[in-house]
């Protein structure tokens, strides 16, 4: 129940059933055998199987317990599901069915090895005792491989209390069916039914399983089908929503009210217009983009803290629908972005006007949250760059580094923007330069610097306390991820490159001392930058030992199901996929800790809106560099994370993996403070899809 379902977890338990069937069928032929000699054989075949069997399961036992973490869901999952369904059986055939089969082959041989088995000794080997081990290993097989492919943990109930006792009512039916026909072959002169007999009955049967198999997967398909409205108040618990309204002056609050200023002369007005149209890369692929003022990316938004900005959104032609989310930048919630959550999408011809006060410096970006799967793929997003107030701007040379995957007419093409070849710059030694990148793909990428040492000054957009120097380190920056790269211009080249892509391929960002051509240094490779111990600790407003007013635990598992009817490899969120996903509530004010853990194969960057999250530990242990502040993390498999915000910005709060695919198949869900409600739909009947 945990890793990639085409790994060791699934491929296991599909072995496991395949196995442990093969030892069912030669089993149920033993005693049918025309021979001594024959029967010997067969009892020698299963034998084999059953070891084979019981050694797998030992293995796929082994490995389940290897890579689950403590705590009591994972061994409530364990202890309930995987020591009845497959250790329990295995015991019992070892224990039970072998020594019998083993001494039925060994009195076969004082027999003459042509003689037909008699009746006594046909019932010996058809003892319920040495068949139905054997069988109930291969049904709990079955549901092994279910329970590995189709459930993610948290084990649902119906998962969790259905397997058990289907199990024993399928040994009890076995044994009643295994005393029939130890009968009958017990019976002197007992003989095969006919073939025709037996072909008729197993065709019948083959019917009824698959008839029942497809009246099930439609149902499955059918139920999966997003509901045609989703609402905050279908998401949340009832028994939350009562509460609220006891407690609360707040009680109702629209998030359509909590905007920005209303009135005011803006510091940075903006204007945005979405359209479709076709852009080249610098390789010349074509994109058929959905663009910003007909630019790939959009345009760079440059502000000061503290500014009022105000950005105008116009949809020009994107029929499915725009918005803007300012991703990372903890605006009021109004003004947050997300359609069917804070706002209508919006359509052709009409627009939307954003304001908030850009509070926080550092390194941000701007997309759709309509349709961002596809929309956000195809370009609709930008820099959005907010300079320090007071500080005076150093000296130094800025580049913004988008870093994206495009979808053109020659393939997927890896670039920096829209530049997927080596783009050449021209560097003074010894200038500062400032390298914000920003990972704008749906998958984490590794960077390479390679030429220069250089610093990571920030991580989503908060200035790292006293960082060290770093030569040969790579980084590993998360899908929707920031960070800020100081370095000092060397007088030789320096090159910035992304693994499994431009370094390898002759592309990336060369910075030159002169405009010489200068040679591209190789990429650096090195150990992964590790931001836990990186930069100097200082005081922060809390942390591990702090009280916290919520803890909540997130767990990020797969599994394959139906989603909005098709047939998916799901991502879900504590065992659901949206909009059955629990809502996390909080109240202003609140000290919240989330311990999230990745149970899946795959990276899972988790991002909350509206505010920032310090990283307290990861997998255990505390973070002891700089305060580690972030809104977008990167959970590779395995990994759990303790991280703890304050509750500051009320609201209903989109909180999702940013691989935006994951987020579309369902893994998103809300942080809502009590008392706040919506007034916008998602779900099929509306304008509204955020995913
Ligand atoms: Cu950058 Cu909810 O997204
Ligand atoms: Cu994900």
């Amino acid at each position: 129940m945990t890793g990639d379902i085409f790994g060791p977890d699934g491929l296991l338990a599909a072995w496991l059933t395949i196995v442990w069937g093969v030892a069912v069928y030669r089993l149920g032929r033993i005693g049918y055998a025309p021979s001594h000699k024959r029967l010997r054989r067969r009892i020698r075949g299963t034998l084999v199987f059953v070891a084979l069997g019981s050694l797998m399961a030992a293995a796929k036992l082994a490995y389940d317990f290897s890579i689950w973490p403590d705590g009591w869901t994972d061994w409530r999952n364990k202890l309930i599901l995987q020591a009845p369904l497959l250790a329990a059986p295995v015991a019992l055939t070892l224990l039970l069915s072998v020594p019998r089969l083993w001494r039925a082959s060994r009195l076969s041989r004082n027999e003459t090895s042509d003689a037909r088995p008699d009746g006594a000794f046909r019932r010996k080997v058809a003892d319920p005792l040495a068949v139905v081990p054997v069988q109930a290993a291969a049904v709990g097989t079955c549901l092994v491989l279910y329970l590995s492919v189709f459930a993610a943990v948290p084990i649902g109930w119906p998962d969790l209390v259905v397997p058990l006792p289907l199990m024993a009512l399928a040994a009890i039916g076995l044994w009643v069916r295994q005393k029939r026909r130890r009968r009958a072959l017990g019976r002197l002169n007992w003989t095969l039914p006919p073939i025709s007999v037996r072909a008729a009955r197993g065709t019948l049967a083959a019917a009824i399983v698959a008839a029942c198999l497809v009246f099930w997967v439609r149902g499955a398909a059918e139920a999966s089908k997003l509901p045609d409205r989703i609402g905050m108040q279908d998401m949340q618990d009832m028994h939350e929503m009562h509460e609220m309204g006891a407690e609360g002056e707040m009680a109702g609050l629209s998030v359509a009210a909590l905007t920005g200023p209303v009135v005011g002369e803006p510091d940075d007005k903006f204007e945005l217009a979405a359209e479709k149209r076709q852009v080249r890369l610098a390789s010349g692929a074509a994109v058929d983009a959905w663009t910003w003022n007909g630019q790939l990316p959009g345009p760079e938004l440059r502000v000061k803290q503290g500014d009022l900005v105000q950005v105008t959104l116009r949809n020009k032609n994107i029929a499915e629908g725009v918005t803007i989310h300012w991703h990372g930048l903890d605006v009021p919630n109004a003004e947050d972005g997300v359609a069917g959550v804070t706002q209508d999408a919006v359509m052709p011809g009409q627009t939307f006007v954003y304001r908030f006060v850009a509070e926080q410096a550092g390194t941000y970006w701007y997309h759709t949250h309509q349709d961002s799967n596809e929309g956000v793929a195809q370009g609709l997003f930008g820099a959005l760059i907010v300079e320090p107030k007071d500080e005076p701007v150093p000296e130094q040379q800025e580049m913004v580094v988008l870093i994206h995957r495009w979808s053109t007419d020659q393939g997927q093409r890896d670039a920096f923007g829209t530049q997927d070849g080596l783009e050449r710059q021209t560097v003074a030694p010894g200038t500062t330069v400032r390298l914000r990148l920003i990972n704008t793909a749906n998958e984490p990428r590794k960077l390479n610097v390679a030429g220069a040492s250089f610093k990571v000054a920030a991580i989503d957009g908060t200035d790292v306390n006293e960082p060290e120097e770093l030569t040969n380190r790579r980084l590993l920056l998360a899908a929707g991820g920031r960070m800020d790269l100081s370095l000092a211009m060397p007088d030789r080249p320096v090159l910035l490159c992304a693994e499994e892509g431009s370094c390898e391929d002759g592309g990336g960002l060369l910075l030159t001392p002169d405009d010489q051509a200068a040679d591209r240094p190789e990429a650096a490779g090195g150990p992964m930058f590790d931001p836990i111990d990186y930069g100097k600790p200082e005081p922060t407003p809390f942390g591990l030992d702090s009280h916290f007013d919520r803890e909540y635990e997130m767990v990020f598992d797969r599994k394959l199901g139906f989603y909005d009817g098709h047939f998916s490899y799901m991502f879900t969120i504590n065992g659901a996929s949206y909009p059955d996903t629990p809502v996390f509530t909080v109240s202003e004010g609140d000290l919240v800790k989330f311990t999230v853990t990745n149970r899946s194969a795959a990276h899972h960057p988790l991002h909350l809106h509206g505010h920032k999250l310090l990283v307290l530990s990861v997998n255990g242990k505390a973070v002891s560099g700089s305060p580690w502040w972030t809104d977008t993390l990167d959970l590779g498999t395995g990994d759990s994370y303790e991280i703890a915000f304050r509750a500051d910005n009320p609201g209903i709060w989109m909180d999702h993996c940013h691989n935006l695919q994951h987020a579309s198949v369902g893994m998103m869900t809300h942080l809502a403070y009590e008392g706040i409600t919506s007034p916008f739909l998602a779900g099929r009947g509306t304008v509204n899809h955020p995913e």
